[in-house]
């Protein structure tokens, strides 16, 4: 009964474990634009395995610095405070939901690096337009959390699941069409829910909602919509990761008009795809 399928996926959300405390306070008072870095600070000093990821970061090889840094304020500082919003959302998330034993009809690995791959395209596609550096991470999180919808639908309904990769296969269609027409709900409307449970709204939930329906997108993150659909469509394209989706549609050409950037730029962005995965993996420890 699809009606009843709809029911699962929300019991499975509601099941799912909230957001840490920190976390949720870290975007409560990120979404304040007066927000300084000594108020992220006291938030963040209270939870130790946050600061040790922060501190962690700024001393990657992924920032390259001279000198070790270990003041929390002064890595906050160095390293934005939307960044610190972004990587403690996205470790969270990570931590609650990569856990191998609930993946069934979905290969963990494949379904990491696929989303990885699209939070590192995103961003270099932001990066590439010129975007500022402080909304950088936030297409890199919007990316890595486009498909986090697919997690309770495997994980809740995973024989449901087997089927509808096994129909989309079939009749080379993309997956969250075969979802919808034998699940009755697809990921980006699943997605929406945790979003929704988390109270993530912004450019991150739209990204999560829209990425499949891109034409009937009308807010105000376009660019971030449209970049996690195009970082979508190469990493279906070059095989990297694996999302579920053998046959994805075709992206419809205002896509790139809308993101203002040629189409060309994608072969650009090539050389520099596998080592931001590399590194992004590094820091967000998923192998
Ligand atoms: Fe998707
Ligand atoms: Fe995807």
């Amino acid at each position: 009964m699809p009606g009843n399928n709809i029911q699962k996926i929300r019991g499975y959300i509601v099941s799912m474990p909230s957001l840490p405390t920190t976390v949720a306070k870290v975007m409560e008072i990120c979404n304040n634009p007066k927000t300084s870095p000594t108020d992220l600070d006291k938030v963040i000093a209270l939870d130790p395995v946050l600061m040790g990821k922060v501190l962690k970061l700024i001393n990657s090889a992924y920032y390259g610095l001279q000198n070790q840094v270990t003041s929390l304020v002064r890595a906050i500082i160095m390293l934005g405070v939307n960044t610190v919003k972004n990587l403690a959302l996205s470790t969270a998330i990570l931590d609650r939901l990569a856990d191998k034993s609930g993946f069934r009809a979905l290969n963990m690995e494949g379904f990491w690096r696929h989303s990885l791959c699209v939070g590192v395209v995103a961003k270099l596609i932001a990066k590439k337009k010129g975007v500022e550096a402080q909304r950088l991470d936030e297409f890199f999180a919007a990316g890595l959390l486009h498909d986090i919808g697919k997690i309770p639908l495997n994980n809740a309904l995973s024989e449901e699941y087997v089927r509808a990769m096994g129909l989309a296969d079939r009749e080379r269609i993309p997956i969250h069409l075969a979802e919808k027409r034998s699940i009755d709900i697809d990921h980006a409307e699943a997605g929406s829910m945790i979003a929704e449970a988390w109270h993530l709204d912004g450019p991150i939930a739209d990204a999560i909602r829209f990425h499949h329906d891109v034409g009937l997108y009308e807010g105000k993150n376009a660019d971030i919509v449209m970049a996690v659909a195009v970082a979508d469509y190469y990493a279906n394209r070059e095989g990297i990761g694996f999302s579920g989706c053998l046959y994805p549609e075709k992206l419809p050409p205002e896509v790139f008009e809308r993101l203002r950037v040629p189409k060309a730029w994608l072969e650009e962005i090539d050389a520099a795809v596998a080592a931001e995965i590399e590194k992004a993996s590094v820091f967000l420890k998923i192998k």
